[in-house]
């Protein structure tokens, strides 16, 4: 059996529920987005996702996702990824936080995150970094079309981040999604022109590139979970999951106000 044949390709009607389900996940993030001010504490913010997306009918999918304990992914600063909302952690003027959000409608997820500034006195690096992120990300989308392949989309991240002198997480990878919340493939963020799988139309997957100011290594905090780079510099994500159809892509999560690219600054 090949790599392909483990993949799971989605028709039209399965496109209806990821597509809900994408623009659920979407709309709480733009729910959340005046919540995330000064002094606010992470748990705070895992609970109104929590409560938007139990009102829309729906699930979120990392509480007790293989024992993760919230149902956010709350990452302040210098953390990568994965972080746990905590009623300690009070956000501070000029922190950059990555909200992830994955629900779960009708047994389809929809998983997306972005960044937020906190306060409106966010330094010009950690904007820079954000936008670099956020670029990075929609490089990756243009390169998605059957035929393309995965090497293609880590290539165009990959390039695009290291020409900005920021550097790529090899750590944690984009990721089928569908029925599950992790299937195959791996999307890797960094890779080579024309090598790895070759897209199909049917295929849906993340794309969620975690960009650091400085080195690329990570280290894992002794709760299992919260990855923070080793060097201490910040570090950025934004996610977006996809579907590939014949004339190029569909693109699930798109913000329903518009507001995903808000900490854009001159790179
Ligand atoms: N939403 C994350 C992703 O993009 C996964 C979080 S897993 C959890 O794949 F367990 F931390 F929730
Ligand atoms: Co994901
Ligand atoms: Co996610």
């Amino acid at each position: 059996m090949d790599n392909t044949s483990r993949i799971t390709l989605y028709d039209e009607s399965d496109f209806r529920g990821l597509r809900r389900a994408g623009q659920l996940a979407a709309a709480c993030l733009d729910f959340i987005e005046p919540h995330v001010v000064p002094g606010v504490n992470t748990e705070k913010l895992n609970d109104l996702c929590d409560g938007f997306i139990r009102d829309h009918d729906a699930i979120p999918a990392p509480l007790n996702y293989r024992g993760f304990p919230k149902s956010i992914c709350t990452s302040v600063n210098r953390v990568i990824c994965h972080g746990i909302p905590s009623k300690n952690h009070l956000l501070r003027e000029g922190d950059i936080i990555n909200i992830d959000v994955t629900v779960i409608l009708d047994g389809w997820h929809g998983d997306t995150s972005r960044m937020y500034g906190v306060g409106d006195k966010i330094p010009l690096k950690a904007r820079r970094l954000c936008t670099v992120t956020w670029n990075s990300l929609n490089f990756a989308l243009d390169a998605v079309r059957p035929g393309a392949t995965l090497g293609d989309i880590g290539h165009a991240i990959q390039h695009y981040a290291e020409g900005m002198r920021m550097s790529v997480v090899r750590d944690f990878v984009g990721h089928g999604i569908g029925r599950k919340f992790h299937e195959p493939p791996h999307v890797f963020h960094f890779g080579n022109p024309g090598k790895g799988l070759a897209l199909l139309v049917g295929m849906v997957f993340t794309i969620e590139p975690m960009v650091n100011f400085g080195k690329p290594h990570g280290k894992m905090l002794s709760d299992g979970w919260t990855a923070v780079t080793q060097d201490r510099t910040l570090s950025a994500q934004y996610e977006h999951m996809l579907a590939v159809t014949k004339d190029g892509l569909e693109v699930f999560t798109h913000s329903p106000l518009g507001l995903q690219d808000k900490l854009n600054a001159n790179v």
